[in-house]
């Protein structure tokens, strides 16, 4: 059940037995505050230009249209603010053990659960935020997937409710977003940490054709990853540059 504040403050919900992409929607169709839902996306966008795959009737593929008066001060970091929401309207459906991979996987067990794939439409003060959950994914459905994913259902035992999951990601998202202009950074690490499953652990970055080995040590105000190198210099890296292994 969608809270009467996060239902005021939302456009249209919209759901679709198929679509190409929500964001895809949200992008081209979406008005403000619109939620769009698929049960199925044929052409699901995942980071980077890689594709989502995206079978019927058993994942969450939700993208939010959310317009802000003007561009965020801290907009690098709606995608990890987002990931906080996530995470924590997991735990709201009583999932435990998962986790925030830096910038925006969603993690158990050393497995990707979900992602997030934030869209800006012109200039910048309007998002397209959209999630992926696998949630009750069978394995012979995830078969493409090139790297390894866990759904829901596997992490906590139990099949879960798409529809309870949908209303517990938009409750914990909403008020992230509202209260997103005037973010408290302080708290934002704090939270950002209590989630984070590459705090203090060894690292490989693939950062252009180099390769650093670290510490991580958080994110800092722009969202970068900080790696504490072998000599003790702190380097921070952008999403745009990176990928990183445990
Ligand atoms: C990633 O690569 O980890 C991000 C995946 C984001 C997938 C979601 S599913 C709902 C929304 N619509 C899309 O086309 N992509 C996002």
């Amino acid at each position: 059940q969608l809270d009467a504040g996060v239902m005021s403050a939302l456009g249209g919900i919209h759901v679709f037995p198929q679509l190409d992409s929500t964001n895809r929607w949200a992008l081209q169709q979406g008005q403000c505050g619109d939620v769009c839902l698929a049960e199925q996306q044929t052409a699901g966008r995942g980071r980077r230009g890689r594709q989502w795959q995206s079978p019927p009737g058993v994942n969450l593929y939700v993208s939010l249209r959310w317009c802000f008066g003007q561009v965020p001060e801290h907009l690098p970091l709606l995608s990890l603010v987002t990931g906080l929401a996530v995470a924590e309207a997991l735990e709201d459906c009583a999932i435990q053990g998962h986790g925030l991979k830096w910038p925006n996987d969603v993690y158990y067990d050393g497995k990707k659960l979900g992602g997030i794939l934030l869209e800006a439409v012109g200039a910048l003060e309007q998002i397209v935020i959209g999630i992926g959950l696998n949630v009750n994914m069978p394995a012979q459905a995830g078969r493409g997937i090139e790297q390894p994913w866990v759904s829901l259902q596997m992490a906590s035992g139990k099949l879960v409710d798409r529809n309870h999951l949908a209303a517990a990601v938009l409750n914990r998202l909403l008020p992230r977003l509202q209260g997103f202009p005037g973010l408290d950074m302080v708290q934002f690490q704090r939270d950002w940490q209590a989630w984070d499953v590459l705090d203090q652990r060894e690292v490989r970055v693939l950062s252009g054709s180099d390769l650093l080995e670290g510490l991580a040590s958080g994110v800092d105000h722009r969202g970068q990853l900080r790696i504490k190198l072998k000599d003790g210099l702190i380097k921070n890296l952008s999403s745009a540059d990176v990928s990183v292994r445990i």
